[in-house]
C-alpha cells in the first residue's frame, strides 16, 4: 500500500469558515453567475480555487512581518529578498514586482516587439496577455502528449525540441526574443520539466542566440519531480536541483504567490547586465521602486523567509504528495483526471466527467460550479473559458484539455479534507448524467474567466 508523509507542521492558528447548507451552495453560485471566481471565500468551506497567495505562513515569517523595514527606499527586507533570490535561484540581477504578472509586463514590454514569436512550454493566461499586448504571437511548443490527460509521462512538461526547431525554422531566429520555459507547467496539471529537457533547450537556443526566461512559479515542485523521477538526481537537495535547472536559463519571472509561501509578491530575475537597467527603468512606472516593486518591506521579509523554507525536503515532500493523495483517491474511484497527478492539484478531466456536454455547453465551468453546490468545494475552470479567443479571428480557443483544477494552497488542508474532496467528486460522479451545460450572458473582452457570469442551458 503507498503511504503518504505526515503534515511537517504543528498549527498554531485556525481559521473558521461557514458550512453552508446544499440550498444556500445553490443560492450562493446562482447569484455567482456560475462562476466560482464570483463566490464569497467564506462561503467556501473548502477552497480550492488556485494556490496563488493562499498559502499559509510559518510562525517565522509572521515574525518577519514584525521587522519589515518600509523606508521608501533602500528597506533591509528588500537586501535580504535580493541575496535569497540570487543565493537560491542563482540570478544574477532580481527586479521585485507585486506579483508574478507585474514581472511578466516588464520583461514583455522589454523584450518583445511587434510581429515577433514567443514559443512556450504551454500557455498561462497574464502570461500570453502579456506577450500579445506587447505584438508577440505565442506558440505552444510542449510536447504532444500534454495535451492528452490519460497519457502518463514523468515529464509531460517538456518542451518537444522538434516544434522550437521547426519554429525557429520557420519564422528565423531574430523574431524570437526568448523562449517561456514554465517549470512546472501549470495549465498541463501541474507536469514538470526534466533537466534533461532543460538542458536540451539550452543548447538549441545557444546555437542560435535566443534567450531562455522561465516561469518559475512553481519551481520548487519542478525540483522535487527530478529529484524523486529523473535518474542521477535522487540523492541532490532541492537547492542544487534549482540552481542546475536555472543554470540552463537567462533569467525568470517569479510569482512568490505559489512555491514562495507567501501571500502576495514577485520578481523578475536575470543575468543580463542591460535588461537588468531597463527593467530598473520600467520598475518605477508600474510597480515602485527596484528595493520594494509593490511589495512591503514586511512582505519582502516573509518572501525571503519563504523562498528558504520552501526548499527543506520535508516541506515539498508533503506538499506533493498530499496532492498525490487526494489525485490516487479519485484514480482508484475510476474518476477521469489528467495523468501523472501534477504538483499544485488534480485537474478533473471535464469532457470525460460530462461526456453527454460538448466543449461549447462549457463542461469544466459547470461542472466546478457543481461541485460547489454539491460539497462546498470551490474549484476553477480551467478549459475553454479560461483559453478565451484567438485575437485575429475572434474565434474560441478550444484548448484539448477542458479541466476542472482542484488546487491544494500550501500548509493549509489536512489528509481529511482531501477526503471531504474526494467523496464530494465521486458522489457527483456517479450522478454526472443530471449535471446541465452552461452558456455566457456576460463575457468580458479580456481574461474573461474572472468576471465571466453564466446561465444554465
Ligand atoms: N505563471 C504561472 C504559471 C501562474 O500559475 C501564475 C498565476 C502566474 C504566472 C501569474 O502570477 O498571479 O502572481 O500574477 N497563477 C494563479 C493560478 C493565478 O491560480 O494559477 P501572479
Amino acid at each position: 500500500m503507498k503511504t503518504y508523509p505526515a503534515e511537517p507542521y504543528r498549527i498554531k492558528v485556525v481559521e473558521m469558515p461557514n458550512i453552508l447548507t446544499r440550498e444556500e451552495r445553490a443560492e450562493a453560485i446562482k447569484a455567482a453567475g456560475y462562476n466560482t471566481f464570483q463566490l464569497k471565500s467564506e462561503d467556501c468551506y473548502i477552497d480550492l480555487l488556485t494556490d496563488s497567495g493562499t498559502n499559509a505562513m510559518s510562525d517565522r515569517q509572521w515574525a518577519g512581518l514584525m521587522i519589515g523595514d518600509e523606508a521608501y527606499a533602500g528597506s533591509r527586507n528588500w537586501a535580504h529578498l535580493e541575496a535569497t533570490v540570487k543565493e537560491y535561484y542563482g540570478f544574477k540581477h532580481v527586479v521585485p514586482t507585486h506579483q508574478g504578472r507585474g514581472a511578466e509586463n516588464i520583461l514583455s514590454r522589454i523584450m518583445i516587439t511587434p510581429g515577433t514569436y514567443i514559443p512556450g512550454n504551454m500557455y498561462f493566461t497574464t502570461t500570453r496577455f502579456h506577450q500579445e499586448a506587447n505584438g508577440a504571437t505565442f506558440r505552444d511548443v510542449i510536447i504532444d502528449e500534454a495535451h492528452d490527460p490519460e497519457v502518463d509521462l514523468p515529464f509531460k512538461g517538456n518542451v518537444c525540441l522538434d516544434k522550437l526547431q521547426a519554429l525557429i525554422t520557420e519564422v528565423g531566429a531574430d523574431k524570437i526574443p526568448y523562449v517561456c520555459l514554465a517549470v512546472t507547467v501549470n495549465m498541463a496539471g501541474g507536469q514538470p520539466v526534466s533537466m534533461a529537457n532543460m538542458r536540451d533547450v539550452k543548447n538549441l537556443c545557444v546555437k542560435y542566440g535566443i534567450p531562455i526566461y522561465s516561469d518559475c512559479t512553481r519551481c520548487v515542485e519542478n525540483a522535487y519531480f527530478i529529484k524523486t523521477r529523473e535518474e542521477g538526481y535522487a540523492d541532490k537537495t532541492i537547492r542544487e536541483i534549482l540552481l542546475e535547472m536555472f543554470s540552463y536559463t537567462d533569467g525568470a519571472t517569479m510569482s512568490g504567490k505559489k512555491d514562495g509561501l507567501v501571500n502576495i509578491g514577485g520578481f523578475l530575475a536575470t543575468n543580463d547586465d542591460e535588461l537588468f537597467t531597463r527593467a530598473r527603468e520600467l520598475v518605477v512606472v508600474y510597480e515602485g521602486m527596484p528595493s520594494y516593486g509593490g511589495m512591503t518591506g514586511r512582505d519582502m521579509e516573509a518572501f525571503a523567509i519563504g523562498i528558504k523554507e520552501s526548499c527543506r525536503y520535508e516541506y515539498i515532500r508533503h506538499r506533493v504528495e498530499q496532492v498525490a493523495y487526494l489525485g490516487d483517491k479519485l484514480i482508484a474511484a475510476g474518476v477521469p483526471v489528467v495523468k501523472p497527478i501534477g504538483g499544485h492539484g488534480v485537474f478533473l478531466d471535464a469532457r470525460a466527467f460530462l461526456s453527454h456536454l460538448s466543449q461549447e455547453q462549457l463542461p469544466a465551468q459547470s461542472l466546478a460550479a457543481h461541485l460547489f453546490i454539491e460539497s462546498g468545494v470551490r474549484a476553477m475552470e480551467r478549459g475553454m473559458v479560461s483559453a478565451g479567443r484567438n485575437k485575429e479571428t475572434g474565434e474560441n480557443h478550444k484548448p484539448k484539455l477542458e479541466t476542472v483544477r482542484l488546487t491544494i494552497p500550501r500548509r493549509v488542508y489536512t489528509y481529511a479534507h482531501m477526503d471531504v474532496v474526494a467523496e464530494g467528486i465521486i458522489k457527483l460522479y456517479g450522478e454526472r448524467e443530471k449535471i446541465p451545460g452552461l452558456k455566457f450572458v456576460y463575457e468580458p473582452p479580456m481574461l474573461r474567466f474572472f468576471n465571466a457570469r453564466f446561465e444554465v442551458v
